[in-house]
């Protein structure tokens, strides 16, 4: 029987034919204004079927000079044995992505790309999808950062390593040149009190004033060279260093200070033992200073690999924003530290409930200064 009305017959498939040309009207303008390269491959024959606007921009080439090849015949991927390889993963896995492509441009400029494809099947055909994306300025950016990062390493070690040396020499200095004077300084007040003899109270009173005077300004100027330099590092080692010290901060401020080490020699060289009581010495003053804390514990474990350092306080605590990154001198002066030494600190601390750091610190793979 002969159709009666072809054309009406005819409406669906125009409707058909204009929601195809919308949708593919559509998808082309997705894929032309697009701000990322898009290369459309024939799976099976590698060649290039389309290449969007921005993909030409980036890379140079015009559109014919793209279209039929393959995909290794083309400037930017001829590395042919990389652009193959990358076809033959295609093949099988259907996926490949590079995060640090470099491709080289039709002017000669060599550019990283974010690089993703994926195989899919487009009405019986295998296409490939190539997403390129351009971060040649992100990838500066990261290295000059971890340049810039290794440099700023590299000066932490310096800045902290002259000031050690320059502590050790003030501490040389008053020790040699103020120490001696003050010891002829009594000497001679020794021998002219002597001679004075005096029976008069008041010459007498004074006298003893100017003693007095003396003896705290050789205590006070020996104290100054330990905390410039505590000379039992040097002379004594770390661990009877760390010890006075806790001792010493116990006397001076009432607060009891459990010692706990696990070794009696921990073998630390000068860079170490030196960054080590430096924490401690401020951890400590910390305590003292802002704490209100009614017992105080250091303990420093072996851990083989690395040295785990806790000092911790019953105290006050302190407030959240101290326990970050604040930039409070003491803290990041160990932060500074530990970072010098590869090391990680983690610091526990909240108002009522004392503070809490602990420091890990790898033995080996340190830097020399
Ligand atoms: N053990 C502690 N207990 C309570 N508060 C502390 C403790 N250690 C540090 N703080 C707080 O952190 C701040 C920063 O410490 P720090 O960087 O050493 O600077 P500074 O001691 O010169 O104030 C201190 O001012 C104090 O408020
Ligand atoms: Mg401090």
């Amino acid at each position: 029987m002969q159709n009666p009305s072809p054309q009406l017959d005819n409406v669906p498939a125009l409707d058909a034919l204009k929601a195809l040309r919308v949708s593919e009207s559509r998808y082309r303008r997705l894929f032309e204004t697009a701000q990322d390269g898009i290369l459309l491959l024939n799976a099976d024959t590698a060649q290039i079927e389309d290449v969007n606007p921005y993909l030409i921009d980036m890379l140079g080439y015009s559109h014919a000079e793209f279209l039929g090849k393959k995909i290794w015949e083309v400037g930017p991927f001829a590395d042919i044995e990389q652009s193959k390889e990358m076809f033959a993963r295609l093949q099988s896995t259907g996926y490949v992505s590079y995060d640090d492509l470099p491709l080289r441009t039709k002017a000669g400029a060599l550019i990283a790309v974010e690089f993703v494809s994926n195989t899919y099947d487009c009405e019986g055909i295998r296409v490939i999808q190539c997403n390129i994306r351009d971060v040649t300025t992100r990838k500066h950016a990261e290295r000059a950062l971890t340049e810039s990062q290794a440099h700023l390493h590299q000066l932490t070690i310096f800045l902290q390593t002259a000031r050690e040396q320059d502590r050790t020499h003030f501490a040389r200095e008053l020790h040699d040149e103020l120490g001696q004077n003050l010891t002829a300084l009594r000497m001679d007040f020794n021998a002219l009190a002597a001679c004075l003899a005096t029976t008069d109270t008041a010459i007498a009173s004074r006298l003893a004033t100017i003693d007095q005077m003396i003896t705290s300004t050789v205590d006070a100027t020996r104290l100054m060279c330990e905390e410039l330099r505590p000379g039992m590092l040097d002379d004594l080692g770390f661990e009877a260093a760390i010890s006075s010290h806790a001792k010493n901060f116990t006397r001076q401020f009432g607060v009891p200070c459990d010692l706990l080490l696990d070794s009696e020699d921990y073998g630390l060289d000068k860079l170490l033992s030196t960054s080590i009581f430096r924490i401690v010495q401020e951890s400590l003053t910390n305590i003292a200073r802002h704490a209100r804390a009614s017992h105080a514990m250091v303990a420093l474990q072996d851990r083989g690999g690395d040295l785990l350092l806790t000092i911790a306080d019953d105290g006050c605590g302190m407030s959240a924003e101290l326990t970050g990154e604040e930039r409070t001198f003491g803290m990041l002066g160990m932060r500074e530290r530990v970072d010098m030494l590869g090391g990680r600190i983690a610091i526990d601390s909240a108002n009522g409930r004392g503070t809490h750091i602990e420091v890990s610190i790898p033995k080996a793979a340190r830097p020399t200064p």
